[in-house]
């Protein structure tokens, strides 16, 4: 599983924390910035995360910012990604088992580092339920 990694200024160091995680747990990985506490706009990186996960079935994606809202606002207009703001391991879990989600977003001011890899672990690790309520109500997500 290739995963993608995206914040903004607000959530580099974070993201940066996560980097060495995902490298550790022997995931290939793609760090598409930023690369330095520069403030920079968030809307541009969940772009360019969104892009890559919808390109590569099967991938996941890892957005960070402040609070990890805006990130979650821009990565949930892109037809066919669900974005899951998580600030604990039960949303980490439900958003796999429930929603599907293939991208996880965090605040990089909100939760600590070890609260983040604990969730981006359970995120990695963590199958879609399959069942067909779940399936369903995935499928209204995208008006179908
Ligand atoms: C940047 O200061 C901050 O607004 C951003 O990181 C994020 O929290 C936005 O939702």
């Amino acid at each position: 599983m290739h995963v993608y990694l995206g914040s903004d200024h607000g959530g580099y160091r974070m993201k940066e924390t996560l980097k060495e995680w995902v490298k550790g747990a022997c995931y290939e990985l793609t760090d598409l910035g930023c690369f330095s506490e520069e403030a920079c706009d968030y809307p541009d990186i969940a772009k360019e995360v969104c892009e890559k996960v919808k390109q590569d079935r099967g991938s996941r994606g890892v957005l960070v910012c402040g609070t990890g809202i805006g990130m979650s606002m821009v990565a949930n207009k892109f037809p066919g990604i669900r974005a899951a703001l998580c600030a604990n391991e039960f949303m980490a879990q439900m958003a796999r088992e429930h929603n599907d989600a293939q991208i996880i977003c965090m605040g990089g001011r909100v939760v600590d580092d070890a609260m983040a890899k604990k969730m981006l672990e359970i995120f990695l690790k963590t199958n879609f339920s399959g069942e067909e309520r779940h399936v369903r109500r995935v499928r209204k997500i995208e008006g179908r």
